[in-house]
């Protein structure tokens, strides 16, 4: 059971090269390629620094949202899989993609994009 409020406040850090290991370990990382049918975006958690991957701590789950609105939800379970998620998304140039990954211990954390 997690020990992190599911919907506490968001942590969002602004400038990762001055962030701690605690903060890097913990933002999402959005990468964007160009594909057939749309943009592949692929979400990683722990890109610097990596993240605790065990039953007592470890990602729960990863949204990626445009602007405001839910496009894809990744439920992750540990050991089992790493936190690092792709999805092919449909979006105007421009669009805000907004990475949201939750800690079982650490709660929320986001970072954006822009398409
Ligand atoms: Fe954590």
């Amino acid at each position: 059971m997690s020990d992190a409020p599911i919907l506490g406040p968001v942590n969002h850090v602004t400038d990762l090269d001055a962030a701690g290991d605690f903060e890097k370990k913990h933002t999402p990382h959005i990468d964007i390629d160009e594909v057939d049918g749309g943009l592949l975006v692929t979400v990683t958690v722990g890109w610097d620094v990596p993240h605790p991957n065990q039953p007592d701590h470890y990602i729960t789950w990863i949204e990626l949202l445009a602007g405001d609105a839910p496009i894809a939800r990744f439920d992750l379970s540990p050991i089992a899989t790493t936190p690092v998620v792709s999805v092919v998304v449909n979006v105007d140039p421009g669009t805000v993609l907004r990475a949201v990954e939750h800690c079982n211990l650490h709660g929320l954390w986001a970072a954006e994009i822009t398409a």
